[in-house]
This record gives structure tokens, C-alpha cells and sequence, in this order.
């Protein structure tokens, strides 16, 4: 058996364990907190968690301010599953293990992600604790999470990336911003590989091709969950400037305190979002 059949195997196997594990219907909506909306899991009315470490296949997640578990469970009227702690590359993971959780809420019955970062923020009209809806990206991560032999049952080979951030989901979302008076900016999210954060001059050439906020995480998620045609929505909560002439000081501890002080806004506005996803 080749490794990539094996691979497969693996996708289903922990899909397998999810269902019967949690048992019921599987949720149609699927969430990755990242810093900012970690705190979303109070949201929600939790029917199980599995820790990372106790699923078939899962990488453990390592970085400092996340978990790591699987959470089942309600939040407002709908059925969601929430990754609580993602697998970050720079951590090590190989790109097919930072995706692998995507690919299981594929095999589950997922049909729409919402994924949430923190970010650093290059548009000048931007501001610390700013919460930015992700209407494209820039995929500068040195390895592609679609290289290899492809596997049709999953995805075409060559999938299209025009619309990465589902449209119908980013109108929603300013819909929800503008009904509440929520300061929403919009922007292109720049993935890179980290861990270092970002030297002046590289801001601002993330800036000058095009990139609004820049990130470590995110876009081999998005990628893989378009790939299997899944419907994807995106919020960044901006927790440190460097742009032209402007730059306000990060360190990973400062990235958490400015994510905890948006949490309310992007919670607010991912609780929303689901509530108004009917037509899954
Ligand atoms: N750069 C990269 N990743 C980040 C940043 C940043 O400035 N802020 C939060 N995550």
C-alpha cells in the first residue's frame, strides 16, 4: 500500500471515530478558532469535547493560548463542530497534517468553514482591535498543501481560487456589521510561513502587492477546503500595525491581549453569521 492510499485510509478512519464517538447527525458548519475567537467556545452549548490527543491521526496542537480539542455542540439555533486550537506549520507539521482536520469535517458532512485568525495589519485605514473580513488571500507559504498525487474523490486536481471567501457569506457579514453599527473592514489576508513576525520592509511589501493583514495560519486551511468544495468565510482581528510610516509594536503576548479585546466583535458576528447559514 503506497502511503498516500494510506493517507486516505487515515481521513476515513478518523471520520469514522468522530461519528461514532459523537454520535447524531454531524454539523454542516464547521469553525476554527484561532486567537480572538477562542472564546466562542462559551458560546457554545457543548455536547462533547475530544481532545486532540485522543483522536486517531490528529497532530497535537503546541502553541501557547490554544487547546486543542474537537468541540460538538449548539451555538444559538445551529449544530456546530469548533476546532479549538489549529496546527500551525511553522510548528513543524508537514502542510498534509496542518490540513488533515479539514479534510475530516469533509469525510464527516462539513459543507461550511469559518476560519478566524489574528493578524497583523498593513492597510493604513486599520486600527489595533479592528476586525477584518477576509475577502481574498496571498498564499506565500514556501509548500503547497495540495502538492502531491491528487486524489479525485477528494478534489480536482486544479481547483479554481477565484472565489476562495464565499461572496454570498462576506454580503451576509456586512449585512450583520451594518444592521449592528460594527466597524468591519475588509482586506486581503497575506499567509506566510512565520514564526518571526514581520520586518518594516516586509509589511510593506506584503502592503504593496496587494495584502491588508498578514498572518501565520489560515490560507493551506482554506486552500484544502475549497479543494473539497466547501463554502468558506473568513474574519482576522487585527492586533498590530506595520505599515508604511506606521508601525505599533508586536510580541505574541501583545497579539493575545489586542485578539481578547475584539473577541466580543468577532463572536457577535460569527454567532450571527451561523444563525443566518440556513441553506446547508
Ligand atoms: N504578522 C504575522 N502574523 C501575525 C501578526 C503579524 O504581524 N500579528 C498576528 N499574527
Amino acid at each position: 500500500m503506497t502511503q498516500e492510499t494510506n493517507w486516505l485510509e487515515k481521513i476515513q478512519e478518523t471520520a469514522t471515530f468522530i461519528k461514532e464517538k459523537v454520535g447524531g447527525e454531524m454539523p454542516k458548519v464547521a469553525i476554527i478558532l484561532g486567537s480572538g475567537l477562542g472564546g466562542l467556545v462559551n458560546d457554545i452549548d457543548v455536547k462533547m469535547a475530544i481532545p486532540y490527543g485522543e483522536i486517531p491521526n490528529f497532530p497535537i496542537s503546541t502553541v501557547e493560548g490554544h487547546k486543542g480539542q474537537l468541540i460538538f455542540g449548539n451555538l444559538g439555533n445551529k449544530y456546530v463542530m469548533a476546532m479549538q486550537g489549529r496546527f500551525h506549520f511553522y510548528e513543524g507539521y508537514s502542510m498534509k497534517e496542518a490540513t488533515f482536520p479539514v479534510r475530516v469535517m469533509k469525510a464527516i458532512g462539513v459543507k461550511v468553514l469559518c476560519v478566524s485568525n489574528a493578524a497583523g495589519g498593513m492597510n493604513p485605514n486599520f486600527r489595533v482591535g479592528d476586525v477584518m473580513l477576509i475577502t481574498d488571500h496571498i498564499n506565500l507559504f514556501p509548500e503547497h498543501p495540495l502538492r502531491g498525487k491528487n486524489f479525485d474523490e477528494l478534489g480536482e486536481r486544479f481547483p479554481a481560487m477565484n472565489e476562495a471567501y464565499s461572496h454570498r457569506l462576506a454580503d451576509m457579514a456586512r449585512s450583520i456589521a451594518k444592521e449592528n453599527n460594527i466597524r468591519l473592514m475588509e482586506g486581503v489576508y497575506v499567509g506566510t510561513q512565520g514564526p518571526t513576525f514581520e520586518t518594516p520592509s516586509e509589511y510593506r511589501y506584503f502592503y504593496r502587492i496587494g495584502g491588508d493583514a498578514v498572518g501565520m495560519s489560515t490560507v493551506p486551511e482554506v486552500i484544502v477546503a475549497r479543494h473539497a468544495d466547501m463554502e468558506v468565510f473568513g474574519l482576522s482581528v487585527i492586533t498590530d500595525l506595520g505599515g508604511e510610516g506606521i508601525f505599533v509594536d508586536v510580541s505574541h503576548e501583545e497579539v493575545q491581549q489586542a485578539a481578547t479585546k475584539a473577541a466580543p466583535v468577532m463572536a457577535f458576528l460569527v454567532k450571527e453569521m451561523i444563525s443566518r447559514i440556513d441553506e446547508v
